[in-house]
């Protein structure tokens, strides 16, 4: 009796073992942009290439579109462990502590995409990732999106025409900097709530690269567009820390692998994704798209630039300096 108890027991033991060991190791990645958005089109390319590369063993759940969680929300799941892979907005983790990133944020700081990558791919970009570490997040890759445009129901061609706009902006002090300085009232709102948002008159205006507006039909609700290009937009993917530490070594180095090269996927889209938005922006016939001339866009970097030195308490005089050096490079 006492042996066929044991047989018994062991060949439960045995299954639970083996089904145990078949359950994937599942990768919750929320984000809040339409999945016809770079970020979006990487996402899936980063689940295709993490459940091949580790044959089945992790499971990744895309939630796109704000479905799981919207912008602040996404965070505090990240650290509480409820959601384990983000790629917010560089101008989202302040609110989490690291001012920092809103270097990203600054005006004008970047002359061309080129000089960007040389911040992210480079100690400055690895050494703010490190900053994440203490908040219980790993920062894994710097995906690219693009320079951003502003939007309202008025013509945009001259700062003072942003005289009294209440202009939506993400939660980045530097950002609600660049609003005031342009005479405007900023207002940090979800990205999810935008498009209701300037639909109802809630907010007058925002900024955006062209593939987020065209992808949230921004375009509808929006008279004039300005190709002003004045700020970029890009993001971090980051992971829960406990999680991604916990993995076992040939999982984590093989999600390492996918995630390489589902970023330079994601760059190698970016640019073309919002090259086609604007193309459909113009299309839709909507919108007023007007790009500004030399003499307009010095005017506009006049009205910004001193949010640089009004900032330099926030986010470190050094580190604007460092990205000043490598950017003139
Ligand atoms: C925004 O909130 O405007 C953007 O950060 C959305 C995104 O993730 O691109």
């Amino acid at each position: 009796m006492k042996l066929k108890a044991l047989v018994v027991a062991f060949a439960a033991a045995a299954s639970f073992n083996a089904a145990w060991a078949q359950a994937p190791i599942v990768i919750k990645f929320s984000h809040v942009v339409a999945t016809d958005t770079p970020k979006g089109q990487a996402a899936e390319r980063f689940k295709e290439l993490a459940e091949k590369m580790t044959k089945g063993r992790v499971k990744v759940e895309v939630y796109p579109n704000s479905q799981l969680y919207k912008d602040k929300e996404e965070m505090e799941a990240l650290q509480l462990g409820a959601v384990q892979m983000l790629a917010p907005s560089l101008a989202k983790f302040g609110p989490l502590g690291v001012k920092e990133f809103e270097v990203f944020d600054l005006p004008y700081i970047f002359p061309t995409k080129a000089s960007l990558y040389s911040v992210t791919e480079g100690p400055i970009g690895k050494g703010l990732l490190q900053k994440l570490e203490p908040k219980g997040i790993t920062g894994l890759a710097y995906w690219d999106n693009g320079f951003k445009d502003m939007s309202a129901n008025k013509p945009l061609h001259a700062p003072g025409d942003f005289r009294g706009l209440k202009m939506r902006i993400q939660s980045s002090k530097v950002l609600d900097a660049q609003m005031r300085a342009l005479g405007a009232n900023p207002q940090v709102l979800a990205f999810s709530e935008v498009y209701q948002a300037l639909q109802t008159g809630v907010v007058d205006g925002t900024e955006n690269p062209p593939s987020n507006m065209y992808t949230q039909k921004m375009h509808e609700v929006q008279k004039h567009l300005t190709i002003s290009n004045h700020g970029y937009l890009g993001y971090a993917v980051i992971v829960n820390k406990k999680f991604w530490d916990g993995l076992p070594a040939d999982v984590r180095a093989a999600l390492e692998k996918a995630m390489a090269e589902a970023t330079t996927y994601e760059k190698a889209i970016a640019q073309r994704d919002n090259d086609m938005a604007l193309a459909a922006i113009k299309k839709a016939g909507k919108t007023t798209v007007y790009e500004l001339n030399a003499k307009e866009q010095a005017e506009w970097r006049k009205a910004m630039l001193p949010v640089h030195k009004q900032m330099e308490s926030r986010i470190g005089a050094d580190l604007i300096k460092a990205i000043y050096k490598e950017t003139a490079k």
